[in-house]
């Protein structure tokens, strides 16, 4: 079984299908299309389907070009037929691991995964759990389910874990070229396993265990929340002392070692980072440990939205205005710059609790014009010299490049900057308010008539 399917893939003849076609799994799809795989793509979403067979792509960072040019050579065809998944000689899982209300894991995008590959399944196939889960979910529910097939896992099928590290939006580093960590259940697993990736990207790292793979990716995750809630006290900290964040932060940072800028801002957003340390957190609950740095450092970064409205309302003080019935102008709104993902962005919290207070909220992002939160449709606006002037308050949420953060600060009376967009730019109307202000006072510049 190992001999012959290392062979498929030496020669490309191996066919691989990818259940869950969105951020991970499509660019996935493209770097083994371009390999010169044939790839079935799965997805229960019938839109999804639809648009990547007709040679559109909904995903910011694969272009429509590279999906159109995948389905008319043949490399590529997109289905919610899962029994076509049977066709495939890999599966890989890319579908959703969000988190319940009650902030434990939701396995059920997982369980409906595992579920189908265990209908389909066939000898000589190797299946790879890809989303981002706690440490033991590979053995503990993708094991069993091919066991009770009657597969030898190891003789049979090859199973492993190995955890995408997609950064939306990040040009430098893709799939491809950033390095894929492999966990097997057994050695010829991962032996396989590595080989279909190796095949496609550029360095393979194989580790022990599936489990190593599974807390790689939640060690990783878990290291950029506690070191932004470490910048985001940080701010808080400068904020008390009168001291400018940034500037600490651009000094430190120019110490060649031992030091790793992290930056502040309205909290952490996205399908990871807010997420995942949850996941650990929540296994290592089961087993009686309780994770501390994970649990501080997300109380730290979902306390930050209200740490932007104190902010918005101490500014809007200043001037002698309540935040009830000021006019609020959210600018950014999606979870990072230059990117349209909104999922578990900030801005919706800082939007969500200045309407609490009374204000009158509006929003500008290019990236996403309207979204739906909760059954609510909003609809941003265009950024006009008028909506900036008529603003009482500019809160920049998410500092996207192609915003003239100058005429920003020339045009509105008070902006609340919680990214230093506006660093560079020069005294204007504006009264800027960053997240740690040495400078309620210093950057106070009036008006030049
Ligand atoms: N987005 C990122 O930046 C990123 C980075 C690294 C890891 N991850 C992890 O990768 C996994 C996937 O995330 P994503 O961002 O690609 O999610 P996504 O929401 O963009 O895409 C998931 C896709 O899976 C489909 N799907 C859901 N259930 C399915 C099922 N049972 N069968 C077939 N298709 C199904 C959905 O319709 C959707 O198209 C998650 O575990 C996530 O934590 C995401």
């Amino acid at each position: 079984m190992k001999d012959a399917l290392l062979q498929k893939i030496e020669r490309r003849t191996a066919q691989v299908g990818i259940i869950g076609l969105g951020y991970v799994g499509l660019p996935l799809a493209v770097e083994f299309a371009k390999a010169g795989f044939k790839v079935i793509g799965y997805d229960v979403s019938k839109r999804v389907v639809k648009l990547l067979n007709d040679g559109k792509s909904h995903i910011k960072d694969v272009t429509s070009a590279a999906v159109a040019e995948m389905v008319r050579s043949g490399h590529f065809v997109a289905t919610a037929d899962e029994p076509r998944l049977g066709e495939a000689d890999a599966i890989l899982i890319a579908v959703p691991t969000p988190l319940a209300k009650t902030r434990d894991p939701d396995m059920s995008f997982v369980m409906a995964a595992t579920e189908a590959v265990a209908r389909v399944a066939r000898r000589g196939q190797v299946i790879v759990l890809e989303s981002t889960t706690y440490p033991g979910t590979t053995r503990e529910l993708l094991q069993p389910a091919l066991e009770g097939r009657g597969f030898v896992i190891g003789r049979d099928v090859f199973l492993a874990f190995s955890p995408e590290r997609v950064d939306p939006g990040n040009e430098k580093w893709t799939t491809k070229n950033t390095p894929k960590v492999v966990g097997g259940l057994t050695a010829d697993c991962a032996h396989v396993a590595a080989a279909l990736y190796g095949a496609c990207i550029d360095r393979v790292v194989l580790v022990s265990s599936p489990e190593a793979a599974e807390l790689t990716k939640l060690l990783e995750n878990t290291f950029r929340s506690v070191n932004i809630a470490l910048v985001n006290e940080m701010a808080i900290v400068c904020d008390k002392l009168g001291v400018n964040v940034w500037e600490v932060i651009d000094a430190a940072a120019t110490k060649p070692f031992g030091f790793m800028r992290f930056t502040p801002g309205p909290g952490i957003g996205g399908h990871c980072i807010p997420l995942d340390p949850h996941y650990l957190a929540w296994k290592m609950r089961t087993l009686n440990y309780k994770t501390r740095f994970i649990d501080l450092a997300g109380e730290i970064n979902s306390e930050m939205p209200a740490y932007v409205v104190k902010k918005v309302a101490a500014g809007l003080n200043d001037q002698r205005k309540s935040v009830k019935g000021s006019r609020v102008l959210v600018l950014g709104i999606a979870y990072k710059r230059d990117i349209d993902d909104m999922r578990e962005s900030p801005a919706l919290d800082v939007m969500r609790l200045l309407e609490e207070l009374g204000a009158d909220v509006s929003y500008h992002d290019s990236y996403v014009p309207e979204f739906t939160e909760e059954g609510v449709r909003h609809q941003g606006v265009a950024l006009t010299d008028a909506s900036l002037r008529e603003s009482d308050a500019v809160v920049i949420v998410t500092d996207h490049s192609n915003v003239d953060y100058q005429r920003v600060v020339n045009l509105a009376t008070l902006v609340i900057d919680t990214r230093n967009a506006t660093a560079r730019t020069i005294p204007g109307r504006a009264r800027v308010v960053s997240l740690s202000d040495a400078s309620m006072k210093a950057r106070e510049v009036e008006a030049k008539s």
